[in-house]
């Protein structure tokens, strides 16, 4: 089947579509699962859009009529980015999944009580004439597990039961997935990847530079052992796993107060350089914290595009035996990972397998939007025994030398 993947991150840096052909071997009940990426790419949001996403979650007030048009306006955007792929690609999808724009994610006390992502899956089925099946983290959290992080999900039916490896995924927030022998994976958000240093660069520049591109600030400036320690007391690091958390707690008000802390103003280099070492000091510290022993952590996300990032936290992992890789060594493209998962989980969903993320009750994922044309649902499957991924096939015709 034809699985059309559609997410925009915390970061809502772009509308990341994914056209995934998923095909079975195997076992009938539980066969073996094959993913090919077949087109990929990030389209852009519209600037005056993606302006009133990111207000929205970094708090500012709508009304209900604001909201209504947000929701309706960011499925618009899904529908249109979809429509591209299936127009460029050519195939037609049976299913799209659509993670949409997470605007909150709300927890307290630990506990998850609520999430939102926005983008009304309606227009994205009349646009593509495909169901949709979106929603995909409601039904964790009413049976009350987390609702995020979803990668040990694709981590665990990828490396199967491993005992010293981890995956890493750097997009806003940093989650870490721990594969157990079990073939179960312990999976949290360790806290912020790129979103403070995004928030930083904008803020600074007037909202010229949205990020810190290929790390060149950070490699410009010197880290602020004072300014590092206020931020390395935040609660959410101490807290105990499974956790979760958005961009809601990680916001510019806590850089504002380890400055007031080390009592200092930094020069924007220096602040990029001490927010890139918060962010792998802090991936390491939960990593060391968490029990199981971990030999190689592989990293996606579009944070392994920031060669100053990626180091930080190679020396950091380095100090405690750790090697760093990223999943391109493993023929995953870091920018598409998530693509992936949420084509795996619109898989799983579409068969009925429900899914159990860290607290172990498994529920089947997301609510569907049925095509303009109703929907015939397959026979259900009792579960997946190994995910794969294998390479798209070259176009008929196109010459290869490899
Ligand atoms: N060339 C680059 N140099 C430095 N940083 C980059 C580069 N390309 C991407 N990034 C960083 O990666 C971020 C986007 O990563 P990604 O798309 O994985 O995050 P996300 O959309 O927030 O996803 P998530 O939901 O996982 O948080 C950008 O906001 C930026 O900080
Ligand atoms: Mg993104």
């Amino acid at each position: 089947m034809i699985i059309l993947s559609l997410q925009s991150g915390t970061s809502a840096d772009g509308i990341d579509v994914a056209v995934v052909e998923a095909t079975t071997s195997g076992d009938r009940a539980r066969p073996d699962l094959t993913l090919v990426s077949r087109w990929t790419r990030t389209l852009d949001w519209e600037p005056e859009l993606r302006a009133r996403i990111l207000a929205y979650a970094d708090g500012e007030c709508l009304d209900a009529g604001a909201h209504t048009a947000l929701t309706t306006e960011i499925g618009q955007g899904f529908a249109a980015a979809a429509a591209t792929a299936v127009a460029e690609c050519g195939l037609e999808p049976d299913l799209v999944v659509s993670h949409g724009q997470t605007v909150f994610h709300w927890v307290e006390d630990g506990r998850a009580r609520g999430t939102l992502q926005l983008g009304e899956p309606a227009w994205i089925a009349e646009a593509t004439g495909a169901p949709v099946l979106a929603n995909l983290r409601a039904a964790d959290i009413a049976a009350g597990g987390q609702g995020a992080p979803l990668m040990g999900l694709f981590d665990a039916a990828f490396f199967g039961p491993a005992v010293d490896v981890a995956s890493l995924n750097l997009g806003g927030i940093a989650n870490l997935q721990i594969l157990r022998p079990d073939g179960s994976a312990l999976a949290f958000d360790t806290g912020p990847a790129n979103v403070l240093i995004d928030a930083s660069v904008a803020e600074h520049t007037g909202g010229v530079l949205g990020f810190d591109r290929d790390g060149a600030l950070a490699a410009a400036g010197t880290v602020h052992d004072g300014v590092l320690a206020a931020l390395l007391e935040h609660p959410y690091l101490r807290q105990a796993s499974p956790k979760s958390t958005g961009r809601e707690t990680f916001t510019l008000a806590i850089v504002r107060s380890a400055l007031a802390t080390a009592g200092v103003r930094l020069e924007l280099p220096d602040l990029i350089a001490t927010l890139t070492r918060y962010t792998a000091t802090s991936v390491a510290d939960a990593l060391r914290g968490s029990g199981p022993e971990v030999r190689t952590v592989v990293a996606s996300g579009g944070g392994v595009l920031n060669p100053t990032l990626v180091r930080e936290l190679a020396d950091a992992l380095a100090r405690d035996g750790v090697r760093l890789r990223t999943s391109d060594e493993l023929g995953i493209d870091p920018e598409f990972k998530e693509s992936l998962l949420f084509a795996f989980l619109g898989f799983c969903s579409w068969h009925r397998i429900p899914v159990s993320l860290e607290h172990g009750i498994a529920r089947i994922a997301g609510a569907i939007s049925p095509a303009p044309n109703g929907f015939t649902l397959p026979a259900p499957l009792d579960g997946i025994s190994r995910l794969s991924l294998a390479a798209a096939p070259h176009p008929t015709g196109e010459h290869r030398d490899d």
